[in-house]
């Protein structure tokens, strides 16, 4: 295992659209492998394999110490609407609010190629809608906005 260094936004490499995963093999456990090592070593609740230079559509996630692994994700239903402030191991600039659904459900696979679909919400939901953006080279930097009143996380 090997912590790998992160793309920062600077980089138009960061933009890329990344290519679905084909084959489960041990060339893309490494690099799950290695995404949790790059990720432990920091603070943050996720990691896109574009942002450590693959352009794979895979993400890992850490909320809470719960550990997921998304291969091939999808967002297959969105609802409701939130106000978090977001940030990225690629972006080195202030947290800013974002506007994601409430609540979504997610099918991707895991490592071994199992398919799974997971629904989730509040901040779990961000996480999946900010790493899914990566994969299609989309920053929450393009979407900050101002929340509308009573939907900030501080009023
Ligand atoms: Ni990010």
């Amino acid at each position: 295992m090997a912590i790998r260094p992160i793309v920062q936004h600077t980089d138009n490499f960061i933009r890329k659209v990344s290519k679905p995963v084909k084959v489960f093999d041990e060339k893309l456990w490494e690099l799950l492998d290695d995404m949790w090592e790059t990720l432990d070593d920091r603070i943050g609740s996720g990691l896109s394999a574009v942002q450590v230079g693959v352009l794979k559509r895979v993400f890992i996630l850490n909320i809470n110490n719960m550990k997921i692994e998304f291969v091939n994700p999808v967002i297959t239903k969105k609802s409701g609407e939130q106000y978090h402030k977001e940030g990225c191991l690629s972006v080195n600039l202030p947290f800013d609010y974002v506007k994601r659904p409430k609540q979504v459900t997610v099918v991707a696979y895991d490592r071994f190629g199992n398919k799974f679909t997971l629904t989730c919400e509040e901040w779990t939901a961000v996480c999946v809608c900010h790493e899914t953006d990566h994969l299609d080279g989309k920053l929450y930097i393009d979407q900050i906005c101002v929340p509308p009143k009573g939907m900030a996380e501080d009023d």
